[in-house]
């Protein structure tokens, strides 16, 4: 049975109670009108001047979501220093310009498995990424094609893989964690391969979920999978964000995992990142089935140490991706612009570095590539904008990292991305060592 109380305020509807058993909305012209007015709002609320950089985006994201999903977007693991440090570290490289350059035009291309992207970042894998807006992964995947860049799906996703890859125009990547096993693990490479995701990327430091301590304080296993009752204490959080509650009940409520689909079961229900992953670890010997089902380019990401980065370039991986998952899993390890120049000087030139965890500014990524990175993925500077706005909001952080590239180039005196190099910043000795 299904229970709708509405409550209209203004041209604004809010769904304050509706429980439900898998029916898909029983309202589909009001959803439309509701997702049509706010794609306008949507796009006023994340246009210049009132968001100028992506603290400005998360702001609004805090904002419009309930405390439970703004804290699991932002959150780290257990004291939350790596993900701290993470964002600092880049403080502590200062750039050495070269003036008086005339840098007209500046050319912000790169190639990345032999793809071009129009700047050096692409969209980090963002799980749940439905709970923060229902455009989620698709609205994020588009937003991407549209900056010419790329987008990363996490195995944790709330849209069909098929759709995400026919919303946008550029690259798409699947990252799979073994989430199920491996017979749905190889159903899920099956299908990304049939859809045409061009690199599959396994994240390796997840053998357990971090401790995020704002998870369980807020609740978030209980509205996810809890029933009514174990609920109660926490939906006061959702009633005080009218705006993201009714999106999120016309949206259908707590999204499926669509592409986790278990052999008779169909899709996995949404459960928490601390039970899905308790069940996905995989190690260097997974890769060797992995690599029979997937025969394109694999990326290894959450490598933190030069060891592991070779150890991927003898696996075969075509890119790593230097990442402590955002300070989201080892509380207390390295930042990662702080390792990178042991993990490029350790793979040689023999595959791609890529890196991730605290890129809030487009001089954040100018640094990382001087340092040695391909390109850089971004996570929460993203799905903040998601958060605040769905894919306008995502078009807006884009457009700002982009912007800022730009520019930061121009004042270096660089005219080209591939002409930055390590000449243009000046960083801590120590950050050379290897141990
Ligand atoms: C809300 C959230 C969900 C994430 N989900 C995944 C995931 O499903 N798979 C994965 O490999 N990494 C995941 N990550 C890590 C990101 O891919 C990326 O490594 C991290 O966000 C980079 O740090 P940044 O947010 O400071 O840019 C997630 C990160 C956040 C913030």
């Amino acid at each position: 049975m299904t229970t709708t109380l509405l409550v209209l305020v203004g041209s604004t509807v809010i769904v304050l109670i509706r429980s439900y058993q898998g029916m898909a909305s029983p309202l589909p012209a009001l959803s439309y009108l509701v997702c049509r007015e706010e794609t306008i709002a949507a796009r006023n609320r994340v246009a210049s001047p009132r968001i100028v950089n992506i603290h400005d985006l998360r702001r609004i994201a805090q904002r419009r979501l309930p405390q439970v999903v703004f804290d699991y977007l932002d959150g780290g693991a257990d004291g939350e220093i790596t993900l701290r440090q993470n964002c600092r570290a880049f403080d502590e490289i200062t750039f050495r310009p070269r003036q008086a350059i005339d840098v007209t035009p500046c050319d912000l291309r790169t190639q990345v498995l032999g793809k071009e992207i129009a700047f050096p970042a692409l969209l980090a894998p963002v799980g749940y990424s439905r709970l923060m807006h229902p455009g989620g992964e698709i609205a994020a995947a588009g937003a991407a094609g549209y900056a010419g860049t790329g987008y990363i799906l996490s195995t944790i996703s709330g849209h069909k893989l098929e759709n995400v890859k026919a919303g946008t125009r550029g690259p798409v990547w699947y990252q799979l964690y073994l989430v199920g096993g491996r017979d749905v693990a190889e159903g899920a490479i099956e299908r990304a391969r049939n859809a045409g995701f061009s690199a599959l990327v396994i994240t390796i430091d997840t053998p357990v979920a971090g401790m995020r301590e704002r998870d369980p304080r807020n609740g978030m296993k209980e509205l996810l999978a809890g029933n009514l009752f174990a609920k109660l204490p926490f939906v006061a959080q959702l009633l005080s964000r009218p705006g993201w509650l009714a999106s999120f009940l016309l949206d259908g409520g707590v999204p499926q995992l669509e592409n986790i689909v278990v052999p008779g079961q169909g899709p996995m229900p949404l459960i928490d990142v601390t039970s899905a992953l308790s069940r996905a670890v995989v190690t260097w010997a997974d890769l060797r089935w992995i690599r029979e089902s997937w025969p394109g380019p694999i990326v290894i990401k959450g490598v933190l140490t030069g060891e592991d980065a070779r150890r991927a370039v003898d696996e075969g991986a075509a890119a790593i991706v230097v990442s402590n998952h955002g300070g989201r899993q080892l509380d207390g390890v390295s930042p990662t612009i702080k390792v990178l120049p042991e993990i490029v000087a350790a793979v040689k030139g023999e595959t791609e570095v890529l890196m991730d965890g605290g890129v809030r500014r487009g001089s954040d990524i100018v640094k990382a590539i001087c340092l040695g990175a391909r390109a850089v993925l971004v996570g929460r500077a993203y799905a903040y904008g998601l958060a605040a706005a769905g894919h306008a909001g995502v078009t807006r952080a884009l457009e700002i990292l982009r912007e800022d590239v730009d520019r930061t180039l121009r004042l270096l005196g660089c005219q080209t991305i591939a002409g930055l190099d390590s000449s243009y910043v000046s960083y801590p000795r120590d950050w050379n060592t290897t141990r």
